[in-house]
Formats: structure tokens, C-alpha cells, sequence
């Protein structure tokens, strides 16, 4: 029997994780799997809860790298992993997304002459300032199968020379946990969650997630976050989960959001989509959210000046704002205001990715 590793690091890989734990569990008994955490994402909020709330078995192999810079963080990343495949050498390693440990794995892997396979492949912001860009350029320059979510990730890989029998659009793993959760969510008893008091208190709210170092990571940067949410309140109120890097940051540089804008620590998966999926719109920078808020029809204004995912502007909800105060604020008020852009759902986010990534897995490795 075939080995699978499945390499999973920070938060966003664990919904990516988890419907290809399921596929490979019902549908797929000729692959072994085997999860291997490389810890970049430690603290129980952000870590041990996802693997609680998204079903996914504890890991096989836990590597423990920690926090650190990014050259550190990749390093031991790197020297867990590498011990790993020594240990107990897979038929292939899968990971998914943009982190650290996408890259750090991915490389070992190769040097290792094991085949790598890469779900959430081809996307580009063109923005190399953006630690996901590069990572994303790297694991794709080296990775042997390539499974995308959209079609300018199938254009992007044959510019850069790809294969075409080798890239497969399979729709989007992530918008798979999404839909499975939400009908979870649909079933269960949210009295005792965060988001419901919440919702309950404030009535019509914007959902706000930003952790991007171009946006947290400086004074200026975080100054311009803390003008455009302040602007953004005067006409609603905004809930804001934060990330540990945009906290540790605010309280760095003494920034307040004030009294209109409520604080939370990081919310469970469930918690957080109780929250979002009913408001009024979500300000964002992260990747995932603005997938997930095109697979829910939930207005998304991103925080950023461009998007390696392009289709959630063309097809989707999400609107890029730029960082700019003022125009951040035009575009949620002209949410509030009805005149915000009708979306869809794109071809193949019906919740099958998964399976489709795991039948050819199988076929490839067979
Ligand atoms: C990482 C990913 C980013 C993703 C984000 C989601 C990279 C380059 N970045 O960014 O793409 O959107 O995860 O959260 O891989 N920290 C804790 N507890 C933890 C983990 C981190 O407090 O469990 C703090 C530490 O101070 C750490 C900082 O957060 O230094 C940043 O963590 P890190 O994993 O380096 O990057 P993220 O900003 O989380």
C-alpha cells in the first residue's frame, strides 16, 4: 500500500486538511495517509481547536518548529521534516496552501525525490513582498502535481512552463469544509458561542479579520487599519478576531479601534463562521476568507491592493479596496447601502474537491 503524507502547519491548512482526510478515508482504500504537523501554529486557538471542531485524527508526526523568523521557522521546519522521510519515507507528499511549512516541506520532499503534490497550486498576487508569494512560486517551481481551485491557477502554471496533464482544476478543498461545517452549523445548538452573543447584542455588524504583516506589521500600516476601521464604525459596528500578530502589534504601537469596534481573541472555526455568514459584510486581508465569502454570497471588501484569487472579484462577492481609509469606507458603505456586487458561486466549489483530488491521487500513484 501507497503512503500519503499530508503536511499540515498553520490554521488555514487545517480546512484544507480535513475534507482530504475524509475523501481519503471513505473513498480511497489504497492510499495509506499519515498527517504530519509541523507545528508553525501552536497556541490552542489557532491550533488544537480545528483539529477538535474539523474532525481531523491527531497527527501521526508532530514536529514542534514554533514561531521565529521566517528563515528559522523554515529551517526547523525543514530538519523535522527531512528526519520524518528518513524515518518512514512516503510514496508522496501533499501539502496545501501558501505557508512556511507548504515551502519547507515541499522543498525536503523534492531533494528527497519524493513526489510532491500541491492543492490550492498556480495562484499569484504578482506581489512578491508577500512571504505567501514566494512560497507559493517555490513549492509550485518544484511540485509534480498540481491541483487547482481556479482557472487563472491552470493559466499561470502553463505560463510558467507546467504540463498541462500534470495540473488539475478540482474546485476548492477548503469551500468543501466550508460547505460541511455550514450545514454542521445548521444542526447545532450556537447558545453558548461568542458569535451569538455578539449577533444578539449588536443586531447589524461587519465581520473584520486583518493579520497581514503589509498591514499590522508597521506603525503606519497598522495607523491607516486603525483610521479605516474607525470610519468604517461610525455607521456600524465591526467585530474584530485577532490574530495574535495583529494584537501583539496594536499593543506595540499603543493603537486603539475605539469603542465601536469589539475585540475578540481567535474564534473556532464554527464560532467564527456563525459570525461572518451573517454579517453585514467581512473586511478582510486573509486569502481563504475571501473564497469563502464568494462560496457563501456574503459581501467581502479586502484590505489589500491586489488578490492571487482573482475569481472571487470576477465571479464573487469580493471587492479589492486597496488600503486606503476612504475607500475602504466607500465600499462597505455602499454594501450598507444595497448597491454592493451580486456574486456567485464559481464551477466545481460544490463541496467534491476533495474527492476528485484524492480519485486521482489514486490513479497516479497506483
Ligand atoms: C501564517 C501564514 C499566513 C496565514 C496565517 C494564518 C506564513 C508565511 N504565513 O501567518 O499565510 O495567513 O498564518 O494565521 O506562513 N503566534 C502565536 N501563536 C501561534 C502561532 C503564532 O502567538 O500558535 C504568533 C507569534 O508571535 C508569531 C506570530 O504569531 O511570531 C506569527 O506567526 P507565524 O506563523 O509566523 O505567521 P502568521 O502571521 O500566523
Amino acid at each position: 500500500m501507497k503512503t500519503l503524507y499530508l503536511v499540515a502547519g498553520a490554521r488555514p491548512n487545517f480546512m484544507k486538511i480535513a475534507p482530504l482526510v475524509r475523501a481519503l478515508r471513505a473513498h480511497c482504500a489504497s492510499l495509506d495517509f499519515k498527517i504530519i504537523h509541523t507545528g508553525q501554529h501552536y497556541d490552542h486557538d489557532l491550533n488544537e481547536v480545528f483539529f477538535e471542531e474539523l474532525g481531523i485524527p491527531a497527527p501521526d508526526v508532530s514536529l514542534g518548529a514554533g514561531s521565529g523568523s521566517h528563515a528559522q521557522q523554515t529551517a526547523k521546519i525543514m530538519i523535522g521534516f527531512e528526519e520524518a522521510c528518513r524515518t518512514r519515507r512516503p510514496d508522496c507528499v501533499l501539502v496545501v496552501g501558501d505557508v512556511n511549512s507548504t515551502l519547507a516541506c515541499s522543498i525536503v520532499a523534492k531533494k528527497l525525490c519524493i513526489p510532491v503534490a500541491h492543492v490550492e497550486a498556480g495562484l499569484r498576487s504578482g506581489d512578491m513582498t508577500m512571504p505567501e508569494e514566494i512560497n507559493r512560486i517555490v513549492t509550485d517551481a518544484i511540485s509534480d502535481l498540481f491541483f487547482v481551485t481556479e482557472p487563472s491557477g491552470v493559466k499561470n502554471l502553463l505560463r510558467e512552463g507546467k504540463l498541462p496533464t500534470r495540473i488539475h482544476h478540482v474546485g476548492h478543498v477548503m469551500v468543501d469544509n466550508l460547505l460541511y461545517q455550514r450545514d454542521k452549523l445548521a444542526v447545532t445548538d450556537t447558545s453558548a458561542f461568542m458569535s451569538s452573543g455578539l449577533k444578539s447584542r449588536l443586531g447589524a455588524y461587519g465581520a473584520v479579520t486583518l493579520h497581514r504583516p503589509s498591514n499590522v506589521d508597521t506603525r503606519d500600516a497598522l495607523e491607516r487599519v486603525g483610521a479605516t476601521l474607525r470610519t468604517v464604525a461610525q455607521r456600524i459596528p465591526l467585530v474584530f478576531p485577532l490574530h495574535p500578530r495583529t494584537r501583539g502589534n496594536l499593543d506595540k504601537f499603543g493603537i486603539s479601534l475605539g469603542n465601536q469596534v469589539v475585540l475578540t481573541g481567535p474564534l473556532p472555526y464554527m464560532d467564527f463562521l456563525n459570525l461572518w455568514k451573517d454579517a453585514k459584510f467581512v473586511l478582510t486581508d486573509s486569502g481563504g476568507l475571501q473564497e469563502e465569502t464568494t462560496a457563501l454570497g456574503v459581501p467581502c471588501v479586502t484590505v489589500r491592493e491586489n488578490t492571487e484569487r482573482p475569481i472571487t472579484v470576477e465571479q464573487g462577492t469580493n471587492v479589492v479596496a486597496g488600503t486606503d481609509p476612504e475607500n475602504v469606507g466607500l465600499e462597505a458603505f455602499r454594501i450598507l447601502e444595497g448597491r454592493g456586487k451580486p456574486g456567485q458561486r464559481p464551477d466545481l466549489w460544490d463541496g467534491k474537491a476533495a474527492e476528485r483530488v484524492v480519485a486521482i491521487l489514486a490513479r497516479e500513484l497506483a
